[in-house]
This record gives C-alpha cells, sequence and structure tokens, in this order.
C-alpha cells in the first residue's frame, strides 16, 4: 500500500509517518508563502515608492505640502514624496506628525501601527515613537521628523 511506510529504527511499518511529513511539508510550504509574500510587498515598496501628491508650493525658499485633512483620517498615515525624501504623515488624536519613512537600519519604508501608537520597520521590526525615538530593534538612529501642523482644515508639511 501508498501509504505505509516502514520505520528504520523499529521496523514498524505506519501511515501516520507518511501523514506527518505531509502535514510538515503543508506548514513549511505555508511559511514559505507568506515569508516570500512579505518580502515581495517589502521590496515592491522600495521599487516603487509612494506617488508626489499635489499642493506643493514654496514659502521663503523652503518647500511646503498642503493635504486635505479628509485625505488622512484620525489614527492613520500616509506615505508621500517630499523634499526630495519619503515620509510618512501621521494623523492621531494627539495632532499631526511627519518623519522620513526611512528606516535608519537598512533604509526599509515604515509603518504607522496605530493599535500600538508606534512607526514600526517591517523588516526587522524597529519601533520608533510620533517623535521619531526609538523604542526598540536595532535602528541605531531616531527617524527625521520635519515640521507638521493643521493649518485652515489641512495638514501643513513644511521643509525645515
Ligand atoms: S531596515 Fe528597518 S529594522 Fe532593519
Amino acid at each position: 500500500m501508498d501509504n505505509i511506510i516502514k520505520d528504520s529504527a523499529t521496523g514498524v511499518k505506519s501511515g501516520i509517518e507518511r501523514s506527518k511529513r505531509s502535514f510538515l511539508s503543508f506548514l513549511i510550504g505555508l511559511f514559505s508563502i507568506g515569508f516570500i509574500g512579505g518580502a515581495g510587498k517589502v521590496l515592491f515598496q522600495y521599487i516603487w515608492p509612494p506617488k508626489k501628491l499635489t499642493g506643493l508650493e514654496t514659502d521663503g525658499g523652503n518647500k511646503v505640502l498642503n493635504i486635505p485633512l479628509s485625505e488622512i483620517e484620525v489614527n492613520s498615515s500616509k506615505k508621500i514624496r517630499f523634499a526630495g525624501g519619503t515620509y510618512i504623515v501621521i494623523r492621531t488624536e494627539r495632532g499631526v506628525f511627519a518623519l522620513s519613512a526611512v528606516c535608519t537600519h537598512l533604509g526599509c519604508l515604515v509603518n504607522w501601527e496605530p493599535d500600538a501608537q508606534e512607526i514600526v520597520c517591517p523588516c526587522h521590526v524597529a519601533r520608533f515613537d510620533l517623535n521619531g525615538n526609538v523604542i526598540g530593534g536595532p535602528a541605531p538612529k531616531p527617524l527625521q521628523q520635519i515640521k507638521a501642523t493643521i493649518v485652515n482644515g489641512k495638514i501643513e508639511i513644511k521643509e525645515s
């Protein structure tokens, strides 16, 4: 029979061994798909960063970007290209924050985790607070913070 194999140590034939191997192969395949999917997402974000937004102006030589409040709900975030960099703009009940979205460890793009109220890097799990300070993981430096305020129903991001 196909499902019966012989245990070399005990000489006992068992179909259970084959089902254990099949189950383990299934689990390994499942974890592989998850890992490849996660790595693919990070690679995709690195190769195709978020699009530039409209609303770019200059103020005394500094770039200023205005984002309508309706584009970023409370406890959510948006990644933008601005002043030659990629930034994450976060809106919470405490206000708005804009920080470099590039992790200071190896350069992956960070994400806002609203449940934990932390910024987390998906690559090696560096964690930052809303001011960009490192609060965990391997990042050697804080995320660069730029000025973000709410003015006339818009989030104003200013190059400093
Ligand atoms: S690249 Fe962000 S923790 Fe390693």
